[in-house]
């Protein structure tokens, strides 16, 4: 791919050692991983290397560790897991650096596939001190990155390694900023965006930044709310920053002087309590009754959705329309992902997901795998949508 150092332009892997950031970040209920999707995700770059005989070495970071190696940050139980996913033996050194670490990688054949403990056990590590990179180097030959999810982060793992060693793009990484440039990098017009979640507080820079870029936004979940309410609507008792509303006037204004179309909505559905099967009805939204909350966008505000999607050659999609963790209030945020879905089907409509309400989103209304990609990056995909640039991804650009 242009612009990326990739796992083709390495000349000969075979016997090398091949340090890989992957993301194994993934959740754990009671000791087992409940969503083994990021595994799967990076299981074509180790395979690919393994294959080729390199000695596969993977670097990773799991929680936020405040005090040093503990049981509960241990990425020990991971690497079972990802032995499963892979279908083969993952060994484990208890140490990312070190005498540990340095003996497993000596112990490794050709072919080998070995994790190593937590990086972020080491405060150097979230510091990107040059030390601790050094001692990170020592055991690989080559530096592959294929973490896209945790390429926000300029830690030694992420980023300082790149410095330290020849650095390139692994399978993952390299579908993603391809997806990533297909969604806003350099997009078919006309570009939808479908921005949604609780707060804008949290999703200022993203809204700045897609206004400029998309021809339409529709903007659903709480964070509507807010904008409703700064133009004038009662939104009764539902979620709403008040304080945002000159926030919320600006972004309006910005979208009006670049040409982009808001979609706000037309109608929602109200409830008198936050709870699965509630009693709701559908009102028009200048008619949400005072001790009413909007849960989710009524059919109407579906029905422009779906025809901008129709619209649309491009759609990126961030955050839920309506609280689709409880139902009836999932409908609006199902009927639009499964229309995206048979959209991108027909080959009518390049379609981006991220973030991770976003993923959970789509995997309820059963249609992540329709679209074009769905990035498992929370924090990174929210930092490439607001149009930063990502550390541990500028350092492998050629
Ligand atoms: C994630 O889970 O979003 C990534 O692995 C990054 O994790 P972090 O937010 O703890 O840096
Ligand atoms: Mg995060």
């Amino acid at each position: 791919m242009a612009g990326f150092k990739t796992l083709d332009d390495i000349d000969a892997v075979s016997g090398k050692r091949v340090l890989v950031r992957v993301d194994l970040n993934v959740p754990v209920a009671d000791g087992k991983v409940t969503d083994a999707t990021r595994i799967e995700r990076i299981a074509p770059t180790i395979s690919e290397l393994s294959g080729k005989g390199a000695k596969v070495i993977l670097l990773a970071h799991f929680g936020r560790p405040k005090d040093g190696p503990s049981a509960e940050f241990s990425l020990e139980p991971i690497a079972r897991a990802t032995a499963d996913v892979l279908g083969r033996p993952v060994g484990f050194a208890a140490d990312c650096i070190g005498d540990k670490a340095a003996g497993a990688v000596a112990a490794m054949k050709d072919g080998d596939v070995l994790l190593l403990e937590n990086t972020r056990f080491y405060k150097a590590e979230e510091k990107n001190e040059p030390a601790f990179t050094e001692k990170l180097a020592a055991n690989g030959d080559i530096y592959v990155n294929d973490a896209f999810s945790a390429a926000h982060r300029a830690h030694a793992s992420t980023e300082g390694l790149a410095h330290r060693l020849p650095a390139y793009a692994g399978r993952t990484m390299q579908a993603e900023l391809d997806a990533l440039e297909k969604g806003l990098g350099d997009p078919v017009r006309p570009v939808v965006a479908i921005v949604g979640g609780a707060k804008v507080s949290t999703k200022i820079d993203l809204l700045m930044n897609l206004v400029r870029k998309v021809d339409a936004l529709v903007i659903g979940g709480g964070m509507a709310n807010t904008f409703l309410a700064a133009r004038g609507t009662d939104v009764g008792k539902s979620l709403c920053e008040h304080d945002l509303a000159s926030t919320a006037k600006q972004i309006m204004i910005e979208a009006a002087e670049a040409g982009c179309a808001i979609i706000l909505p037309a109608d929602g559905v109200v409830a008198r309590e936050f709870k699965a099967g509630a009693a709701s009805e559908t009102v028009a939204i200048e008619a949400v009754p005072a001790d009413g909350m909007i849960l989710d966008v009524g059919e109407k505000t579906v029905k422009t959705v779906t025809d901008w999607i129709d619209r649309a050659a491009t759609l990126v999609w961030n955050g839920p329309l309506g609280a689709f963790e409880i139902e009836p209030f999932d409908r609006a945020t199902v009927a639009a992902a499964k229309h995206a879905a048979a959209r991108t089907k027909e080959g009518k409509l390049v379609s981006v997901a991220g973030g991770g309400d976003t993923v959970a989103a789509l995997n309820h209304a059963g249609v992540a795998d329709d679209f074009t990609y769905v990035s498992t990056a929370g924090g990174a995909f929210l930092e490439w949508m607001e149009g930063k640039p990502l550390p541990g991804v500028e350092v492998l650009k050629r």
